[in-house]
């Protein structure tokens, strides 16, 4: 086995890719859903102000840490302080749980492009998607075959598996986007979904929703788990990044965007509820797959588009602890690839079934699936980011000067990621654990 690191073919290969974690479940199932829970348009504003100031200080951070130290997590934060690396862990660890409850989710798109493809019976689209979920062998297998595809690309490397699936999919993503937008904008009375979009109404504004656009700004940009440190480690020239950061951010906001564009205009044309939570992309649209005409092609060509979505997401997340394994304890690629596979398939298993016969294991008053979802959303995600934050700002020195030419600028972000964003951070903690 080479000890040469790999490095991105071009530097349009680490933009890509880093779009394509960035952009995931957490734009098009549930930036929709969180936003339809928490007023609409007040949500969308909030959201887009914590995506261009907060979490744009930590985001450029984490590319940067990588950029610098051209290590992988762990040996990254040993880099920067020895006695650093032990929390570093908690970087992988946190990439082998999330996936295994962002794969459930991925299994079930699994099972609804079969399903939309022969064609929706006429049953109810809520009582299918139970009937699904509580299949204890259908949807495991559904899990696994997801996670075995992003096992694969992941064990085949950078070049032949990453920037392959990115630039497969990423363009595949926008045209149906694109596509299922025009579409559903031009549903009979879909200007009330825009409405809901785009005309604020100031009385929603509250602490809850203000909470809810923080985590789902961090989580939309992939801060916090390592995913963006890793793939900025692969970045061999040596440029600023200010462009690309900027060019994430955007896309993901666009993304978000247009995922509401696609989704409120058609359920509000077909009188629908928008604050159906989890269940909005997966019992509310097919419903109105169910009446427009081609919808089971329609309905086929947007669980492909979550499919893209989330496959390029969840390799994101794999390269974690794969390039860890592979950097520190040796392995070859494929080897840490089968490890990680079984590990994650362990806790998976669980986490699916949970909507199922293992429902009834409460732990903390949460499902398994619950549990790992809240883990790490509300303690793992913020914790790294607050420890990343920590580190950068105060022994590998990252600074504005590294991406800014302006002062103020320069400044903002120094004062940003050395105190105000560690202190949000801990605060978000505080918060999450109460
Ligand atoms: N950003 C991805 C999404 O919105 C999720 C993700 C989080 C990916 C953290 C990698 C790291 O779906």
């Amino acid at each position: 086995m080479s000890n040469k690191r790999p490095t991105w073919t071009s530097k349009y290969s680490f933009i890509l890719a880093a779009i394509g974690s960035a952009v995931g479940l957490g734009n098009i199932w549930r930036f929709p859903y969180v936003m339809g829970q928490n007023g609409g348009c007040v949500f969308l504003i909030t959201y887009m102000f914590f995506i261009l100031t907060i979490c744009f200080i930590p985001m450029v951070t984490e590319i940067l840490f990588g950029k610098i130290t051209k290590k992988e997590c762990v040996g990254a934060f040993e880099h920067a302080n020895k006695k650093c690396k032990y929390l570093s862990y908690l970087n992988p660890v946190t990439a082998v749980l999330v996936p295994s409850f962002y794969f459930v989710i991925g299994g079930w798109i699994i099972h609804y492009i079969i399903i939309s493809f022969i064609g929706f019976k006429s049953k109810n689209p809520s009582v299918y998607l139970s009937e699904f979920v509580q299949n204890p062998i259908l949807a495991p297998i559904c899990t696994l075959i997801f996670l075995f595809i992003c096992i694969f690309f992941t064990a085949r490397g950078i070049k032949k598996g990453i920037e392959f699936i990115n630039n497969v999919m990423m363009p595949m993503l926008v045209v149906m986007l694109v596509i299922l937008t025009i579409a559903s904008l031009h549903l009979p009375n879909s200007y009330l979904g825009l409405q809901y979009i785009f005309k604020p109404d100031f009385t929603k504004f509250n602490s809850h929703m203000l909470l809810a656009a923080l985590g789902q700004a961090f989580f939309t940009l992939s801060v916090g788990m390592g995913s963006l440190l890793t793939y900025g480690s692969y970045i061999k020239e040596d440029k600023s990044i200010v462009k690309t950061a900027y060019t994430i951010v955007f896309s993901s906001l666009i993304f978000s965007l247009l995922a509401g564009m696609m989704i409120f205009p058609a359920v509000f044309s077909f009188n629908l509820a928008p604050d159906a939570g989890a269940g909005l992309v997966f019992v509310t649209l097919p419903k109105v797959f169910m009446q427009i005409p081609h919808g089971n092609f329609v309905a086929t060509v947007f669980f492909i588009l979550l499919f893209c979505a989330a496959i390029t997401s969840g390799i994101s997340m794999l390269e974690v602890p794969c390039a860890t394994i592979v950097e520190r304890i040796k392995l070859s690629r494929i080897k840490a690839c089968l490890f990680l596979f079984v590990i994650i398939a362990l806790i998976a298993i669980p986490a699916t079934l949970s909507f199922g016969i293992l429902g009834d294991i409460k732990i903390f008053d949460k499902t398994i699936f619950e549990l790992i979802d809240f883990i790490t959303s509300n303690i793992f995600l913020p914790l790294n980011t607050l420890f990343m934050c920590f580190v950068a700002g105060w022994f590998l020195n990252v600074n504005g000067d590294m991406i800014f030419k302006n002062r103020v600028l320069v400044n903002v972000f120094n004062i940003g990621l050395k105190y105000v964003v560690p202190l949000i951070l801990i605060f978000l903690i505080y918060i999450g654990l109460k």
